[in-house]
């Protein structure tokens, strides 16, 4: 009799080759085709959830190789395919075809990189990781941090290392009681919601922001810093914490991080960057001098899944002195042995720096990912996109029906503007932001570009966010084709309706 276990989630050698070689064939094929399929099915939920069916939690098991086809099928057949190089829209890159690959040997291997002793290679390739990302974006190699999940969590974990450097220090003993609620953090009005969701979720309220205004350049107005935080120690506060946003979600546009260093240093406070997704362009030579004084901020966030065009999920917390995540985040517990007993300080214990206890090896698709095309193929992917992007934005300014907006990095917005309406009376900027909203989405919907939007002072707009290696100029043209095009039909189509609405109302 055999001794080994009959598992029924267990794989032979000979099975996971044939369906592995096979699921690999079916990648590669839907990889070579991305951009011959639409970029998304514009399909319903309901129609997705008949194509998925109701079947209740099977009691028995399936062979996998049917299970993987049909599995294939479904994914590659009704998703938005953000690898499609006509997917512009939000922040969210073209995976790295390397990543995948990394996915799956990262998950066969499963270390858990929480300890060093549960994940000895997997934990030294996440610090060189860390450490080559700083090395990218030209701070100190001293910066220390941790992989997160992406860039809401990349800036939770720096916001409260920064509280906890900044607050009392009964703050971790009395909780936020003890500091009697007057902690208060400062960033422009443009940073992403992340910042409200943490101070409501860490216990501030969302009335611990204090939004300062943008300038014309969508900056941060540091002469109404500069006054908002001589009020609140005035009226008793303790300021704690200073955002600045190096590439904001709806513009691009990145702070003046030099000068907000110099106001942190002057008050004491924590300098925090957001570049969840702008950061990486710090590694263009040409684009350097944007990101001037990021070698000042106290940590900084960075999303590989953004700019760095790793899959999701993966982002990262710097910090300048990594022993602040200690301090917020270390706790022992009796049951781990983790110190290691060899008398070397082991590498790193992850789950010391940052909200998670078990943790995978998210590092592997970033490492493999900056080694596949090395610091100049980052610094040509990126230079690439942002050069698309201000296509873009030209191609609209020279063209009758476009209103070019902003162009910011590789974020460029814009509106469809019809033959008649460049007035700028609230009539028509009503009806232009109407206009627009339905044109994305149409364009949301129909599946040949998938743009998002922004509000800028009040204009509804188009945006599109190329972080994408896929993307030519040709696409771009087409994109602006395409713009025009629906345009004139939504238009065409709101004015239908309108002249409907006002003979229903004449009675005729
Ligand atoms: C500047 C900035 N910060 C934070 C985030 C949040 O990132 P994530 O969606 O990965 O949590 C985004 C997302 O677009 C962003 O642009």
């Amino acid at each position: 009799m055999s001794h080994q276990r009959e598992s029924p989630i267990a794989m032979g050698k000979e099975e996971f080759k044939r369906i592995g070689h096979e699921l690999i064939d079916t990648i590669a094929e839907f990889i070579d085709t991305i951009s011959e399929r639409p970029v998304t099915t514009g399909e319903t939920p309901s129609q997705i959830q008949q194509v998925l069916g109701h079947a209740a939690l099977p009691e028995h098991g399936t062979p996998a190789a049917a299970l993987l086809t049909k599995a294939a099928g479904l994914v590659m057949n009704h998703s938005l395919l953000n690898g499609h190089p006509k997917f512009l829209g939000y922040i969210t890159s073209s995976a790295a075809p390397i990543g995948a690959l990394a996915d799956l040997l990262a998950a066969s291997i499963n270390p858990n990189v929480g300890a060093n002793i549960l994940s000895p290679m997997a934990t030294t390739i996440e610090r060189q990781t860390i450490g080559w990302l700083a090395e990218l974006i030209g701070v100190s190699p001293s910066y220390g941090g941790v992989l997160v999940s992406g860039g809401n969590m990349a800036n939770f974990t720096a916001f409260l290392a920064a509280r906890t450097a900044k607050a009392p220090k009964s703050l971790k003993t009395a909780g936020l009681a003890g500091t009697g609620g007057a902690l208060v953090a400062y960033c422009p009005t443009t940073t992403h919601s992340w910042i409200e969701k943490a101070a409501v979720l860490f216990g501030h309220g969302s009335n611990a922001i204090r939004w300062i205004p943008t300038d014309d350049a969508n900056k941060m107005d540091l002469a109404a810093l500069r006054q908002a935080i001589a009020d609140d120690l005035s009226g008793g506060k303790t300021p704690f914490l200073v955002v600045g946003t190096a590439g904001d979600v709806s513009t691009g546009a990145v702070d003046d991080l030099r000068t907000i260093a110099a106001i942190c240093r002057l008050y004491g406070l924590w300098f925090h960057v957001d570049g969840a997704y702008g950061i990486p362009a710090a590694a263009v030579p040409a684009y350097r001098m944007l990101f001037d004084g990021i070698d000042e901020a106290d940590s900084i966030a960075l999303d590989p899944h953004k700019w760095l065009y790793s899959p999701l999920e993966a982002g990262c917390t710097l910090v300048k002195n990594p022993q602040h995540l200690l301090d917020t985040y270390s706790a022992h517990a009796a049951y781990y042995n983790f110190d290691g007993d060899d008398g070397e300080v082991p590498n790193h214990n992850y789950y010391e720096c940052g909200f998670q206890n078990s943790r995978g090896f998210r590092a592997l698709k970033v490492w493999l990912g900056l080694q596949h095309a090395g610091r100049s193929g980052y610094v040509q992917m990126i230079n690439d996109d942002i050069s698309l992007a201000r296509l873009l934005f030209e191609r609209a300014a020279s063209h009758p029906e476009l209103e070019a907006i902003t162009h910011g990095l590789s974020i460029s917005t814009l509106r469809y503007v019809p033959a008649g309406h460049y007035n700028g009376r609230p009539e028509t900027e009503n009806y232009l932001n109407t206009l627009n909203e339905a044109l994305l989405n149409d364009l949301q919907r129909r599946g040949d570009v998938f743009l998002s939007n922004a509000v800028i002072r009040g204009k509804y707009c188009l945006r599109a966010c190329v972080v994408n290696f896929r993307t030519s100029a040709q696409d771009i043209e087409a994109v602006i084709e395409i713009i025009v095009r629906e345009g004139q039909k939504t238009h065409l189509k709101l004015r239908q309706q309108q002249g409907a609405t006002t003979a229903a109302a004449y009675g005729s």
